[in-house]
């Protein structure tokens, strides 16, 4: 941590050590939350239903503000960078696992940057394609991006994203590469998804589970060892002969590093508070999804699995030779 910083921190905190009643009122202004992919995406669908119920806890306006690029490093660093007095958090998702292998050099330290609150979800990803794509099947499917795999594109987030962690998995089972097409985050992408301007991305299902009970877009698989509830006619990879590919994204909220205990302790209240409210939970469950049990929604429980998370990941990144930078 900068000198500057561990200074902020510790004005915050002795600002509240010399008057608990400050600890107790906050927050006294609206908080944000920076989510770092573009809006109207998978992550922006979890932290706008997480911040308008933690609003109603915290009694202030909790609002979602997009820095999406560079597979979610320049939001992270916006957030790594900001005072660390509460009002600027982050919710971060599977990235935060990865980037500290992915990258070697970030302006932040993608690490010790941050206080984690607590964990939120775990969203199953599905293989979709433009509504025309020459195939009705995984099986098919694979066999076009094999023969095909020169003219295919494929959308991601760009390094680090979740969709581009299923691509590579994918690519590698299938052992055909095909043009990948970074985006600010499948939001977007998924327009040109839509569109058919794009033929392939693998999702979370927030943010494709509409889209295929609308059969905008055509799917082949959800990557979970199970079937998803909300998707019950989609066969898992396996069930449709790809060994392997599964992935699930978990969620997570952050605070800068050197925010005051007191107040990561009154947010991650406010965070199981939300994870515990009807509609939320039925707006998760119908995008596929849903939080997390209780006890895993704190500071504690999360910083011990985001840890092990790094540590699963490294040597798979490393393994593969896989930088950003
Ligand atoms: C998003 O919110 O756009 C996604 O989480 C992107 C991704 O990680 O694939």
């Amino acid at each position: 941590m900068s000198p500057t910083r561990r200074l902020l921190g510790a004005l915050a905190l002795g600002a509240l050590a010399a008057a608990p009643a400050a600890a107790q009122q906050y927050p006294t202004r609206p908080i944000s939350i920076v989510v770092p992919f573009a809006a109207g995406g998978p992550t922006d669908t979890v932290s706008r239903l997480v911040a308008e119920v933690m609003g109603r806890d915290l009694g202030q306006n909790v609002v979602v503000e997009n820095v999406g690029g560079a597979g979610g490093t320049l939001g992270a660093n916006r957030v790594a960078q900001a005072r660390p007095d509460g009002y600027t958090l982050l919710l971060h998702h599977i990235g935060m696992a990865t980037t500290p292998a992915l990258y070697r050099r970030l302006p932040y330290d993608p690490v010790n940057g941050f206080e984690p609150i607590g964990l939120i979800t775990e969203v199953p990803m599905t293989l979709i394609a433009r509504p025309d794509f020459p195939a009705n099947t995984l099986a098919e499917a694979v066999a076009v991006m094999r023969q095909r795999r020169d003219q295919l594109n494929y959308a991601n987030a760009g390094i680090g994203a979740a969709s581009h962690l299923c691509g590579l998995l994918l690519m590698s089972r299938i052992e055909a590469a095909m043009t990948t097409v970074p985006f600010r985050g499948t939001g977007p992408a998924m327009q040109e998804i839509l569109g058919g301007r794009v033929d392939l991305m693998c999702d979370q299902t927030t943010n494709t589970t509409e889209q295929i009970r609308a059969r905008a877009v055509k799917v082949f698989a959800v990557t979970t060892r199970e079937r998803v509830s909300a998707l019950p006619d989609v066969p898992t990879a396996a069930e449709a002969g790809l060994q392997g590919l599964e992935v699930t994204i978990w969620h997570g909220l952050y605070a800068p590093r050197g925010t005051p205990a007191p107040v990561i302790q009154r947010l991650s209240q406010a965070l199981q508070a939300a994870l515990r409210d009807q509609r939320l939970i039925t707006r998760f469950n119908e995008l596929g999804t849903a939080p997390v049990a209780q006890d895993q929604a704190t500071p504690a429980a999360h910083r011990a699995f985001w840890l092990a998370e790094i540590e699963k990941w490294r040597p798979l990144i490393q393994a593969a030779g896989q930088y950003a930078d």
